[in-house]
């Protein structure tokens, strides 16, 4: 099929998912289903976890021993600060390999992970959004991105005003928009954004209470994956949808 035809058939299963969303929730067997084709998909090496089974090459374990010249004066705000890493706002004046420094993050891990820090660099290396990664000047993994626009959606200004009704239907929305821009995610990038919870979803837009659109953030460790071969065909993105509204679709704590 040309490349054309086939976009636009996408486009319209995924605004078609938009509006089927929620009319009737997965039942048992149907979340059986999608369960069965996702461990297929695994098995065959088509859906592969970001973790540490990541099969990293020879060059990319020799990238990630590179050192970053970064200094304490490129770490802005402190966005995480973890068990598992920290995340930062790079601090500008000036650029980052061609990108203003303040549209950057810089990620850092501890050192025993290097297979899951390497998966997600494959990951934001696929999506367009990978600046460096290496090793600093502590000896923890760092990966060095664009930064996303948007606020976690409790942070909006129009959330904090609405009623509770309106949050509700605000988080269900958020929901539904990150797991149709997971599903695009798996079809356009081959990349499953698979760990779709609020606080990884960024709000971007909002009118007239309503969650208008999204960006993903954290292809990290979780429950992500690398899709390959068949995985992609456009007739499965619906299922990564479904998938996703089934784990994510009701989210706690925000009405
Ligand atoms: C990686 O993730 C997959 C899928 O979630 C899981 O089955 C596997 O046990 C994990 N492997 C490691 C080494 O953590
Ligand atoms: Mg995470």
């Amino acid at each position: 099929m040309p490349l054309p035809s086939k976009l636009f058939f996408v486009i319209l299963l995924i605004s078609g998912l938009l509006t089927a969303a929620y009319a009737a929730p997965l039942g048992q067997e149907e979340t059986q289903k999608i369960r069965a084709f996702l461990d297929e998909m695994q098995e065959k090496g088509f859906l592969e976890p970001i973790n540490d089974s990541y099969q990293y090459t020879q060059a990319e374990m020799e990238g990630l021993s590179r050192s970053l010249l970064l200094s304490s004066n490129d770490h802005g705000l402190c966005l995480q600060d973890q068990t598992w890493g920290q995340v930062w706002r790079m601090a500008g004046p000036g650029k980052y390999k061609g990108h203003n420094k303040v549209d950057l993050i810089i990620k850092s891990l501890p050192a025993e992970k290097p297979a899951a820090v390497l998966g997600e660099v494959k990951a934001l290396g696929l999506i367009g959004d990978l600046v460096d990664f290496g090793t600093n000047s502590q000896g923890q993994h760092t990966i060095i991105m664009k930064r996303k626009a948007g606020v976690q959606l409790y942070e909006a200004e129009a959330y904090k005003k609405a009623s509770t009704q309106k949050k509700s239907e605000m988080a269900k929305q958020t929901a539904r928009l990150g797991c149709l821009k997971s599903a695009e995610g798996v079809f356009h990038k081959g990349v499953w954004h698979n760990d779709n919870h609020m606080y990884n979803i960024l709000v971007v837009e909002i009118k007239d209470e309503s969650v208008k659109s999204v960006e993903l953030v954290d292809y990290g460790e979780g429950q992500n994956y690398l899709v390959h071969g068949e995985a992609r065909k456009s007739e499965y993105i619906s299922k990564y949808y479904d998938w996703c509204i089934h784990l994510y679709g009701q989210p706690f704590g925000f009405d």
